[in-house]
This record gives C-alpha cells, sequence and structure tokens, in this order.
C-alpha cells in the first residue's frame, strides 16, 4: 500500500502546502489549491478530472506481452543532439540518464528518422548497422540507471519517422509533401510548383520502417511506435483527401501506406515486440484529419475512431494520442501561458477529452494520454483522475520531463515534489528545436546553460 494519500492528504486539497511556495512554476499557474483549480474547470464545463486517491499511479499495466512499472510516460522529445551520422551524442545519454532515473515506468524514446532525407534536422537520431551498438549501449545504460534509482526498468519504445513536409536533412528545409493546400503551403513557404512525393517512394517506406524496427529489436528496445501525428508524412497522408492514386482520397487510400507499415514492421519483429503508434486523434487544420468540417478547431472523430479500432485488429499494442502540429497550432499540443490564442486549460480539456474517447473505443488497450505538463503541480490528481474515470492508461509528460524530470520518482516514492523545479511552459526548449537543437530546458537545465 503507497504512502502517496498520506503524503498529499494530510490536508486534503492543500497539496500546494507541501511545494516551496516560492518556485517559479506555482507562482506563475495561479491555482493555489486542487478544490479552486477543480471548481474553475467545473465552471467553465472543462471535464478534467481529478482524483486525491493517487495509488493507481503506482500500479502496472499491460503493453502488448510487457509489464509496464507504473502510469507515467516519458513523452518522445527530439534533443536534436545526435551526431552527424545519426549516432547518439553525449548530450544524448545525458538526456536519457535523467529520464531514466526519473521513474517513468515507460520511456518513449524519441524520433528516429528511416531515411536520411526524413530527417527533420541533421543532429536527428538515425539508426543503422554501424552505430547499432551505440544504441545498444543507450538502452542498456537506461536500464541499468532505472534500476538503480527506482529498482525496476522502464519499457522502452523507438519512435520511427519520416519527417515528410518537414524535413531539413542539411539544416534548412527539404520538404517531401504529401500533398498541396495553399493555406497549409503559405505557412512555410512550400514552394507551389513542388512536385507531390511520388506513390513509387511512398511504396519504399514500409520496408524502411521494417528495417529500422528490426535495428531498434536488435539493439535492445522493448518496440517501436510508427509515428502517424503532428503533420509528419505519415499523419499528412491521413487528410491527403484530394491526391490522386492510391494514397489519396478515400479513408481506405489515406491510411493505406501507414496499415503498411505497420504490418510491414510485424512480420520483421515478430509477435514478442511493441508496436505501438503515436497518433493524431485531430489536426486542428483547415481540411485536416479528426477536424469537424465546419469549424477545424473542433475534433470530428469519427474517422479517428474507425482507424483505431483498425489499428487494433492489425496488432498496434499501444497508442500515444496527441493533436495538432507544432509547425502550425502549437498551442494545441502544447498548452501554455505564452501564446494567447485560448485559455490553456480549455486546450487541456479538449486534449483529454480526444484521448478518452479514443480511450474508451478501444477498452483494454492502453492510451497513453498527452497535455499534462500544463497542469504543473497538479498533474498527480489529474493523471490518478483521468486514468480512474478511463479516459487513458498511462500519462504522458513531455515539457515536464525535460523541467523536472525526477517528478515522477518524487511523487512515487513519497518525496515532497518541488514547485521550484516545475514547468513553466514558456516555450523556450521547442524553440531551441526549431533553432537547430540541441534541445533542452533553457530554464532549469543547468547541465547545459
Ligand atoms: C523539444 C521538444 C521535442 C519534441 N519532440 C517530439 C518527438 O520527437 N516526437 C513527438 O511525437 N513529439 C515530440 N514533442 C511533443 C511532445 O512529445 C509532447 O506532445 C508535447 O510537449 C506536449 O506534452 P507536454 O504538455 O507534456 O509538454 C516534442 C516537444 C518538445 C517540447
Ligand atoms: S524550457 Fe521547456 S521544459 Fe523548460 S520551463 Fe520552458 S517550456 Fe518548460
Amino acid at each position: 500500500m503507497l504512502l502517496l494519500n498520506e503524503l498529499f492528504c494530510l490536508r486534503p486539497g492543500r497539496l500546494i502546502n507541501f511545494f516551496d511556495k516560492e518556485g517559479e512554476g506555482a507562482l506563475s499557474f495561479g491555482f493555489s489549491t486542487l478544490p479552486d483549480l477543480a471548481s474553475f474547470c467545473e465552471g467553465e464545463g472543462y471535464g478534467i478530472k481529478f482524483s486525491e486517491d493517487l495509488d493507481v499511479l503506482a500500479t502496472p499495466f499491460m503493453a502488448g506481452g510487457y509489464k509496464v512499472s507504473n502510469r507515467f510516460c516519458v513523452h518522445p522529445m527530439e534533443g536534436s543532439d545526435a551526431l552527424a551520422d545519426g549516432t547518439p551524442s553525449a548530450l544524448t545519454f545525458e538526456r536519457y540518464r535523467r529520464f531514466a532515473r526519473g521513474g517513468s515506468g515507460l520511456i518513449w524514446f524519441e524520433a528516429v528518422s528511416v531515411m536520411p532525407e526524413g530527417r527533420a534536422s541533421p543532429h536527428q537520431l538515425m539508426i543503422n548497422h554501424e552505430n547499432i551498438q551505440d544504441f545498444s549501449k543507450i538502452i542498456e545504460m537506461i536500464k541499468r540507471e532505472a534500476t538503480d534509482a527506482n529498482g525496476t526498468a522502464p519499457t522502452v519504445i523507438m519512435q520511427l519517422t519520416h519527417s515528410g513536409r518537414f524535413s531539413k536533412p542539411f539544416g534548412t528545409p527539404q520538404p517531401i509533401i504529401a500533398y498541396h493546400k495553399p493555406v497549409i503551403d503559405q505557412r512555410h513557404s512550400v514552394n507551389p510548383d513542388l512536385p507531390i512525393v511520388t506513390d513509387t517512394y511512398l511504396e519504399s517506406l514500409p520496408e524502411r520502417f521494417a528495417k529500422t524496427a528490426l535495428l531498434a529489436k536488435e539493439a535492445g528496445f522493448d518496440g517501436v511506435d510508427v509515428k502517424c501525428c503532428h503533420r509528419y508524412l505519415l499523419s499528412e497522408l491521413l487528410s491527403a483527401f484530394e491526391r490522386p492514386g492510391k494514397y489519396g482520397g478515400s479513408f481506405e487510400n489515406r491510411t493505406r501506406l501507414f496499415f503498411e507499415c505497420i504490418d510491414a514492421v510485424r512480420v520483421a519483429v515478430g509477435v514478442d515486440f511493441i508496436i505501438g503508434t503515436r497518433l493524431n486523434g485531430f489536426d486542428a487544420l483547415p481540411g485536416g484529419f479528426g477536424c469537424d468540417k465546419d469549424d477545424f478547431m473542433k475534433p470530428e472523430l469519427s474517422e479517428t475512431l474507425r482507424l483505431v479500432n483498425l489499428l487494433k485488429a492489425h496488432g498496434v499494442d499501444i497508442f500515444n494520442i496527441t493533436t495538432g502540429s507544432p509547425y502550425y497550432n502549437s498551442f494545441v499540443n502544447r498548452p501554455n501561458d505564452v501564446e494567447k490564442n485560448e485559455p490553456p486549460l480549455s486546450g487541456v480539456a479538449r486534449m483529454f477529452d480526444v484521448v478518452g474517447e479514443i480511450q474508451q473505443a478501444l477498452q483494454n488497450v492502453p492510451v497513453v494520454g498527452t497535455g499534462f505538463s500544463y497542469l504543473r503541480e497538479f498533474i498527480p490528481f489529474a493523471a490518478a483522475g483521468e486514468i480512474l474515470a478511463g479516459k487513458c492508461t498511462s500519462v504522458g509528460l513531455g515539457r515536464m520531463s525535460f523541467a523536472y524530470p525526477d517528478y515522477p520518482a518524487d511523487i512515487l516514492q513519497n518525496r515532497f515534489p518541488s514547485a521550484k523545479k516545475l514547468c513553466i511552459t514558456c516555450g523556450k526548449c521547442a524553440g531551441l528545436l526549431r533553432a537547430g537543437g540541441p534541445a533542452y530546458c533553457a530554464v532549469f537545465d543547468k547541465h547545459n546553460n
């Protein structure tokens, strides 16, 4: 039996008393107690669930044949700090050392490119026969450091990607696009005459995903993610309504390549290996996947739900659900206090509802939720509340993992979390990534400053 409740509920609803109030994070957020936040959300009609019973956070769950030791997940976050050939650098090792010691049961390892021309930066990771030993070393290090610090090793899933429209293999944009749409093209100055990617090129991708997945397995990863989010290549294809040929138009055509990649990966890796996907529940873009036709900021999940059910039937073991695209509407995926597009808590609530609908549809297949970092000191309560309400199985932390990698361990091991370490959602880490990297927490990460 955990002591979590004893720690947090000595005075129910007064968690803030256990944080150091001088912390920047707590001061910037503006809610001093859980009841304050919960009643504000209720008043605004935001369906975020909270629970003061946190025991569920320490319970294991199954992903495929793997037992994941607790409900925290480090979200995939590119550090853009690989060597030129895609090999993890000393900075990459250090990031994952901290994530490993942070206590999450699941580490969703960042985007690793399956093709050189599909890299998002010249410093994005790539795995091949020449550097597979370095990936083995990083996995061994993760498992060893986590076991030393927390007594148990995390499950580690490698995200496989092709950056498509956002490819920058040499540091400048070299877009590989699924289709043209003026309102989308203009945002990143895509030449209207740029030829769209050919069917022949797309046909080569399943084999690339499969080969990279096999390398990940040989290196010691527990699974891979066929990434289909944030409008990278596979994700963009989901909305290729007007693309001619076998990868555009109908639902079957727009999802064809995604399924071909999933199926090819399964053939390559066999049954004793996790296949997951990080999937956009909806794009929040004009003409986007999962969007209401009259108001693209509203999710319309009929195709999304059809897709996830089919993916489940194709043997996908775990889903990590996200929304939007950092290149067009970063506030949708990363609710924050800097951009003023909408009340950030409404964005958190929308994300949780999308994740929740998908989790309900998938029933016993685990879904990792996104959108928690904005909630700062209230993350444990929202995490437990959303899980207990059946709206997700695991709680992904992105920016918070950069800022405060030990947050899950502090909660799970009954240490007082520190408000001084909480992510303040300033967006500087994402700014570093867009500038070419390396990316890290520019506020709290003394190691890199
Ligand atoms: C610097 C940085 C790098 C990221 N890299 C990836 C990535 O490689 N793959 C991915 O799916 N999402 C990536 N994301 C998005 C995060 O996984 C996550 O969805 C986002 O930060 C929202 O979660 P949060 O509110 O917990 O931060 C990145 C985010 C940041 C800030
Ligand atoms: S740099 Fe990133 S992780 Fe650090 S406080 Fe700002 S948003 Fe949070």
